[in-house]
């Protein structure tokens, strides 16, 4: 049996109490989805160095608040043309910010577009039981691909087919019995209602907030025979904008999603600080998730 615990957004709520809890815990790997500061890139490389202490093989894909501008951010959610020009602009700017981000988080490896064939007792390996594919890094949610000037220059993917089609190859190339996708945010087919596991809360006119790419490729391994059994994200926050909260776990045909971004992550119950996390545990093609609050 694999033991994965899933660390949804982190937000900042990330620290070194985290750290000695997953150290001594019986986890055999840790997987992020990315999302680590509030506002700034100093407070992602904050979040990136604590996560460092982690003695555990972990892996992390980045979301579109790790080493992307306020600028460029505010160009994607208002699709402003004027500010749009940032995103050309902050090509290079990303670029560093992704070279700062790999290295604050010494062992813990940065993913996108990649696959990691891992073994319980080994660590990361050439070929092992399970195989993480690591989807599309800096994920906006919904049908277009988030700060697409930088993910055409750094991965050579210029539309949601081409980026489909690459998350496809890697599910694929796999040749593990244990397959688990690592996503910011996850596939659209599940979430036409505002709490659906990544319904759009925030503007339920806009329906559904998965990724198409993620959602293509997941159909077309399948059709292939390579199903994969665990699909792992976050983005699309517990708390509703209107109150309540969504989905956090979906399991449909062979596949369970889970969506682990309760945010904040850390916060108080009864006068108590409790740590929220998903607990997986992977039996071949078996999986069981449980939410785990320390
Ligand atoms: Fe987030
Ligand atoms: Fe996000």
């Amino acid at each position: 049996m694999i033991r994965i615990a899933a660390i949804g957004d982190i937000h900042t709520c990330f620290d070194d109490t985290d750290v000695e809890l997953f150290n001594d815990s019986d986890y055999d790997l840790i997987l992020i989805c990315g999302d680590l500061p509030g506002r700034s890139h100093k407070q992602t490389l904050t979040v990136a160095s604590t996560l460092a202490g982690l003695s555990r093989p972990a892996l992390l894909i980045p979301g579109n608040h790790d080493s992307t501008t306020v600028l460029q951010l505010l160009g994607e959610v208002t699709g402003s043309k004027r500010l749009k020009q940032w995103d050309e602009r902050g090509i290079e700017k990303m670029r560093s910010r992704v070279k700062d981000l790999e290295q604050a988080l010494g062992p813990v490896k940065l993913g996108g577009y990649s696959l990691h064939p891992f073994h319980p007792d080994r660590g990361w390996v050439e070929s092992g039981p399970l195989d993480i594919i690591v989807a599309r890094p800096h994920s906006m949610g919904g049908p277009g691909i988030g700060f697409a000037p930088y993910i055409e220059s750094a991965f050579a993917v210029r539309n949601i087919t081409e980026s489909g089609e690459k998350i496809q190859e890697l599910i694929l190339r796999s040749k593990a019995k244990t397959r688990l996708v690592l996503a910011h945010n996850g596939p659209e087919g599940l979430g036409h209602r505002p709490d659906d596991i990544w319904g759009c809360d925030f503007d339920p006119s806009r329906g559904d907030f998965g990724d198409p790419d993620l959602k293509m490729a997941l159909d077309n391994a399948a059709a292939k025979g390579q199903e994969v059994q665990t699909v792992l994200a976050g983005h699309m926050h517990h708390a509703l904008k209107g109150g309540g909260q969504r989905k956090w776990y979906v399991c449909r045909e062979k596949t369970h999603y889970v969506n682990a971004a309760r945010v904040p992550r850390i916060f108080s119950k009864n006068g108590e600080k409790q740590r929220h996390h998903v607990r997986i545990e992977l039996d071949n093609t078996d999986v069981r998730v449980e939410q785990i609050y320390w």
